[in-house]
């Protein structure tokens, strides 16, 4: 399997979960990404900054992705003073990454008014160009409204950012956008859902970095923080999925290759866990109809974004396919038993398992010998795969390790899971 993939093509398909609704996807960090690069264009910024600066947009509400109060503060075109939390969240999720610590700066200040109003902000041309070529992006993307002809939107958007230039945004960088602003094209590639396919090629030839799969692991590792923080009760759950799903890939003989992708497969599994209001996995009683529907929709999101990265369509499967089950009931594409690829049976595995040994507030972590009595009664009903769940509990050795170590990673003392 051939993994070299264009950070472009990996962030533009990651930054989609960083948005994700219960009405589905929306596109405000690709537009954000859209504006930014034609700012970026007009005032010649050098295009090694821009692909900095795109990568950066595409990410740039990364903080606010597992808190839906933090999100829904992000569509308010005046900005108060608690804006500025996910901002930061941002720069601390990033800020070691060694792919993605040099947009940690960019995305910390990204809302920083250019006249220093900003509680713990910078002013002025100490904040940095890419943050505020973000700033404006952002804040222009949001006054577009989906229903309305674009032209007829252009003027008002023009005039409410006239308005805040010299006290939101760098004046020159309003000046930028007005020149540009004229062209029509501009207006018509930001609602051409068609064009962002181009554009992304377009920002993969200002440079060759290219990511492998380490770097995707480490990549995955940070989104399993998002995730597990959807929920105070999953905790480190993606990160013991992970382990457990590389540790059954081992046993079947899998490559070293295979088996990172499977730890990348285990961390992704429930990357569309973002489209599920907070208040829903964390709800003490029994879920509606309608809430329990929403939240069975999330591997059906974990899919449609990672089939969208290149070389990525096995590794979707395995991810997305952990709600399946061998008699063909599970969802939510309800594929029959020998549809279901290896693969994706031991993140099913890995699932089960990590969410029977992980803690629940109303019970502590469960011993092998129940667990494996409780996996068996799923072999025998066809839910998961017999050679898999004997594949875990051969090694007596091994299984004991992966149990500790998920006991270790498990940092609340009231886990639970609503799946
Ligand atoms: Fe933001
Ligand atoms: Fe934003
Ligand atoms: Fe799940």
């Amino acid at each position: 399997m051939l993994f070299n993939i264009h950070p472009s093509n990996l962030v533009s398909a990651l930054s989609i979960a960083l948005e994700l609704s219960t009405d589905g996807l929306s596109r405000h960090h690709w537009r954000t990404a859209l504006i930014a690069n034609r700012i970026a264009e007009q005032i010649n910024l050098d295009d090694s900054q821009r692909q900095l600066l795109v990568y950066a947009a595409l990410l740039h509400d990364i903080g606010a992705a597992s808190n839906w109060s933090e999100k829904k503060k992000l569509h308010m075109f005046k900005v108060g003073d608690d804006i500025y939390q996910h901002a930061e969240a941002g720069y601390q999720l990033l800020k070691e990454s060694p792919q993605f610590s040099m947009l940690a700066e960019g995305i910390r200040h990204h809302h920083d008014m250019w006249d220093g109003s900003s509680p713990y902000g910078l002013a002025g041309h100490n904040i940095p160009i890419i943050s505020r070529i973000i700033n404006l992006a952002d804040r222009l993307e949001i006054l577009i409204r989906d229903k309305v002809y674009i032209f007829e939107q252009r003027p008002d958007i023009l005039s409410a950012i006239r308005e805040l230039s010299g006290s939101y945004f760098d004046p020159n960088l309003v000046k930028a956008l007005h020149e540009f602003a004229r062209q029509e094209s501009f207006w018509l590639d930001l609602t051409n859902p068609h064009y962002y396919q181009n554009f992304f090629r377009q920002i993969d030839a200002y440079g060759r970095m290219i990511f492998n799969i380490d770097d995707i692991v480490n990549i995955g590792e940070i989104f399993a923080t998002i995730i597990d923080r959807t929920s105070r009760f999953t905790g480190m759950h993606s990160r013991s999925v992970a382990l457990v799903s590389a540790f059954l890939a081992k046993a079947k003989g899998y490559s070293l290759e295979e088996v990172k992708l499977m730890k990348i497969a285990g961390l992704f599994h429930d990357l569309g866990k973002l489209s599920i209001p907070n208040e829903y996995l964390e709800k003490p009683g029994k879920l509606t109809e309608r809430e329990f529907s929403i939240i069975k929709q999330h591997p059906y999101y974990t899919y449609r974004i990672l089939e969208q990265i290149d070389g990525f369509s096995t590794v979707a499967e395995w991810a997305a396919f952990h709600h399946e089950t061998l008699d063909g009931s599970g969802y939510p594409f309800r594929v029959p038993g020998d549809l279901l690829r290896l693969g994706a049976r031991m993140v099913s595995v890995a699932d089960v398992f990590v969410a029977l040994s992980e803690n629940r507030p109303y019970r502590g972590p469960l011993s092998a010998r129940d667990i494996e009595k409780i996996m068996r009664g799923m072999v025998d009903n066809r839910k998961i795969d017999g050679g898999i769940v004997a594949d875990l509990f051969s090694d007596g050795s091994g299984l004991g390790s992966l149990i500790n170590q998920i006991g270790e990673m498990s940092w609340s003392p009231e886990q639970t899971c609503k799946e």
